[in-house]
C-alpha cells in the first residue's frame, strides 16, 4: 500500500469504563494510574468514565499530575435544549474533556444510533472542539458471511463527508470480540485496518494521519501481538481499562511496539 507514514501516528490508548464502578472506585483507579511510567510519554492516554464521575476523575487527574486526557463515552445530537437525560458536547468540553467516543456498537445496538444520529453527534463534537474516537465493527454473522470489510467500510462511508481527519481517530471493534474474551487475531485485525486505510486513501484527503485503534477484549496478555502490527495505532480497551495494572502494561506495550516499529 506504500504506507510510509507510520511514524507520524502517535499511539493512542483509550480506556472505556462503560457503566461500571462507584465514585470511590473511579477516584481510586485514577490514583492508581499516577505512578511514574518510563515509556508512556510517547503515547496518548485517554480514560472515559461514566458522565457522573467525569468531574471527580478530571480533578483527580490534575491533583495527581496524571498525564491522561479525560474523555466521555457519548454526546447529544444538539448543543442544548429540551433533551432530558442527554449531555451535550459543549458540556463535556466544559467539564474538561478533550475526547468523546461516538458510534460505539453498544450505542448503535441499544440506542438505535444510525448514521443520521451519528452524523449529528460528530458535528456537535467537532463544533465543541473535541477529539472523536469513532467506532466501527462487524457482527459475528457478518464476518461468517464474508461481509466484515464491506460492513465496516459502509459504516465509515456513511459518515465520511463529515469526518475531520485532524479531530478523529477510528476504532475498529469487531462486535463479537467486545467483552467476550474473543480477540481478532493480529492478522485479521491488521487486514481490516489495512482495508480501512486503503478506503481512506481513496476517499479522504490527509488520510495517512488517521489513527486506527483496535478494540475488543484487549488485555495485558494479548496486547503485544496486536501492537506489533504495522496498521494498529493503539487500542480502545473496555474491561481491562478498569484494572490499573493492566492499563499501565498495555500502555507500555504500545510504547515499546512504537519504538520497534520506528
Ligand atoms: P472490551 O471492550 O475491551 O471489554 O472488549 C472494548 C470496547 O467496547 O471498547
Amino acid at each position: 500500500m506504500g504506507d510510509n507514514t507510520q511514524t507520524f501516528r502517535r499511539p493512542m490508548l483509550a480506556g472505556n469504563w462503560k457503566m461500571n464502578g462507584t465514585y470511590d472506585q473511579a477516584v481510586h483507579l485514577v490514583k492508581s494510574l499516577s505512578r511514574p511510567l518510563s515509556l508512556e510519554d510517547t503515547i496518548d492516554r485517554i480514560i472515559c468514565p461514566p458522565f457522573v464521575y467525569l468531574e471527580a476523575v478530571g480533578r483527580t487527574l490534575v491533583q495527581e499530575s496524571v498525564d491522561i486526557v479525560l474523555g466521555a463515552q457519548d454526546c447529544a445530537v444538539t448543543a442544548n435544549g429540551a433533551r432530558t437525560g442527554d449531555v451535550s458536547a459543549s458540556m463535556i468540553r466544559d467539564i474538561g474533556c478533550g475526547v468523546v467516543i461516538i458510534g460505539h456498537s453498544e450505542r448503535r445496538q441499544h440506542h438505535g444510533e444510525d448514521a443520521t444520529i451519528l452524523t449529528a453527534k460528530l458535528l456537535q463534537a467537532y463544533e465543541a472542539g473535541l477529539q472523536v474516537i469513532l467506532c466501527v465493527g462487524e457482527t459475528q454473522s457478518q464476518r461468517a458471511e464474508g461481509q466484515a470489510s464491506a460492513h465496516v467500510l459502509q459504516q465509515i462511508a456513511a459518515l465520511l463527508p463529515h469526518i475531520r481527519v485532524d479531530q478523529t481517530t477510528l476504532a475498529y471493534e469487531p462486535i463479537w470480540a467486545i467483552g467476550t474474551g474473543l480477540t481478532a487475531t493480529p492478522e485479521d485485525a491488521e487486514t481490516m485496518h489495512s482495508n480501512i486505510r486503503h478506503y481512506l486513501q481513496e476517499n479522504l484527503a490527509e488520510w495517512s494521519k488517521m489513527r486506527i485503534l483496535y478494540g475488543g477484549s484487549v488485555n495485558a496478555g494479548n496486547a503485544a501481538s496486536l501492537a506489533q502490527m504495522p496498521g494498529i495505532d493503539g487500542f480502545l480497551v473496555g474491561g481491562a481499562s478498569l484494572d490499573a495494572d493492566a492499563f499501565v502494561v498495555i500502555g507500555q506495550v504500545l510504547a515499546t511496539a512504537k519504538k520497534q516499529k520506528e
